[in-house]
């Protein structure tokens, strides 16, 4: 008799998630982690904490520029750092806790530990082997750095490091223009550092729509943020202070070089499968080391899945949520479902940027016809009071149907607000329905219904 029904490998969003779902279901359930705490790199060194220092940071650019304008006078505080860490430590432990409380209340064993699988059917963590129905990966992914650069983290840092410098760094050169650079860089501009964000492509934040990735780059550059793009970074060499970067300008071949106290590696994330054994397992890869799974998250392995970043898609933690209450769903002999047209994507800086479903750029190479709905929040009542007027909602809507096809915000809480627009483009809402909506006012989300208004026969307040 097998010692469980489902053993999940990684406690991140996936893994964790997956298995109170399992043990939800009436399943038999363990989580395999090898971290002193649940939660993976989400709530250990990633989404979580990165976004208590972009809370804190907001706070301290709010007081230096907004709060005179309201009355409130005063000096704007000092950054005490140690303090914000422990701030941040203090959230990151209430959360991984609060999945240890979960656990035990749906009855899930955490095995403490580093998973591998010898066998379909079994997991061995240190000398025992823990034999399982069905085996769930959820192994996450681990930053992936350039050739020539060594990181320390502590000069040579990737997010994991960024999120612990000893100090607020006077400069900081992030290489890459993805999410975690601009969301890490500009909470270092906000406490006071001299931050230039090197990129190899022409344009920030690839695969987001252009026009927003545009205006983006315009708000980032006037809260202080040099970008250098086109830039392909060669190599970094440390001293036992700074680093130099180095790197050629595509346009004209021309070699560069910048010192810096920081260096921030935000080139992308690879799955991290290593010692899991898989190899010897022969379970499919893809070229870019993702595991490769069919419509069930089944591997070719006969009772061995994979869920979130480890395996194809977007490296998200929604994504891999989902993906982890779906799988539960098929291993209880359910139907499990994601809909990976209608994924959520959300840059954390301030403004946030959100975007869902299809960019113009899409819809263009698609040679689909569509209209698109805008609105800027300088017309919304509720930004103008906040001192959150910059940025626009824009939705892109079917031109015959009126169905949405997608929406891209940048603005005040746009990671929330796209919100509404996923759960309409799930229930095949036009923009109309959207439009004809009650909205609260004053409220950011008129700003949507607004733009979905522009898809019709226009908005009121622009
Ligand atoms: P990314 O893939 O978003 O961006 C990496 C950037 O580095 C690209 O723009 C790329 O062109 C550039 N680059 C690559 N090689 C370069 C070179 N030699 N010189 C200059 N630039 C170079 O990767 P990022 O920001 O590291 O994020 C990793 C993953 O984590 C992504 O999948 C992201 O979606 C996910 N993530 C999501 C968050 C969110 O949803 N808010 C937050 C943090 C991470």
């Amino acid at each position: 008799m097998a010692d469980y029904d489902v053993i999940v490998i990684g406690a991140g969003p996936g893994g964790y998630v997956c298995a109170i779902r399992c043990a939800q279901l009436g399943l038999k359930t363990a989580c395999v982690e090898a971290r002193d705490t649940l939660g993976g790199t989400c709530l250990n060194i990633g989404c979580i904490p990165s976004k208590a220092l972009l809370h804190a940071s907001h706070a301290l650019h709010e007081a230096e520029h907004n709060f005179a304008k309201m009355g409130l006078k005063g000096a704007a505080p000092k950054v005490d750092w140690k303090g914000m860490l422990a701030y941040k430590d203090d959230v990151i432990g209430q959360n991984t806790k609060g999945i240890e409380f979960l656990f035990k209340k749906n009855k899930v064993d955490w095995i403490k530990g580093f998973g591998s699988i010898p066998a379909a059917g079994q997991v061995k963590v240190g000398d025992t082997i823990h034999n399982a129905k069905s085996i769930i990966i959820a192994s996450g992914s681990t930053p992936s750095t350039l050739p020539g650069i060594e990181v320390d983290e502590k000069i040579v840092v990737t997010s994991e490091g960024a999120l612990g410098l000893g100090k607020v760094p006077k400069k900081m050169v992030v290489i890459g223009a993805g999410v975690i650079g601009l969301e890490l860089g500009s909470v270092y501009a906000r406490l006071g550092a001299e931050v230039e964000v090197i990129e190899y492509l022409d344009t920030i934040t690839p695969g987001m729509d252009r026009e927003v990735a545009k205006n983006f780059q315009k708000i980032l550059s006037k809260q202080g943020l040099k970008f250098t793009l086109g830039a392909a970074v060669q190599g970094v060499k440390t001293t036992k202070n700074n680093a130099t970067v180095s790197y050629k300008l595509k346009k004209d071949d021309s070699g560069h070089q910048v010192v810096t106290d920081v260096v921030l590696v935000a080139t992308g994330r690879k799955p991290y499968t290593e010692g899991l054994g898989l190899d010897a397992l022969g379970v499919e890869m893809s070229e870019r080391g993702q595991i490769i799974t069919d419509g069930h998250w089944q591997t070719n392995i006969k009772g061995v899945y994979a869920i979130g970043d480890c395996i194809v898609g977007p490296m998200l933690a929604h994504k891999a949520e989902d993906e982890g209450m779906a799988v539960a769903e098929v291993v209880a002999g359910k139907h499990g479902h994601v809909n990976y047209g209608v994924i959520p994507g959300v840059v954390y800086t301030n403004p946030e940027v959100s975007s869902v479903g299809a960019t113009e750029e899409m819809l263009k190479t698609e040679g689909r016809a569509y209209k698109v709905g805008k609105f800027s929040f300088m017309g919304n009542g509720r930004a103008k009071a906040n001192f959150a007027a910059d940025g626009f909602v824009k939705i892109l809507a079917d031109k015959e149907t009126d169905r949405i096809l997608g929406a891209h915000i940048i603005g005040p809480a746009a990671g929330d607000l796209i919100h509404e627009v996923c759960v309409a483009m799930e229930f095949g809402a036009s923009a109309q329905d959207l439009a004809l909506t009650c909205h609260a006012h004053p409220t950011f989300s008129e700003a949507v219904r607004e733009a979905a208004l522009a898809c019709g026969d226009g908005a009121i307040h622009a």
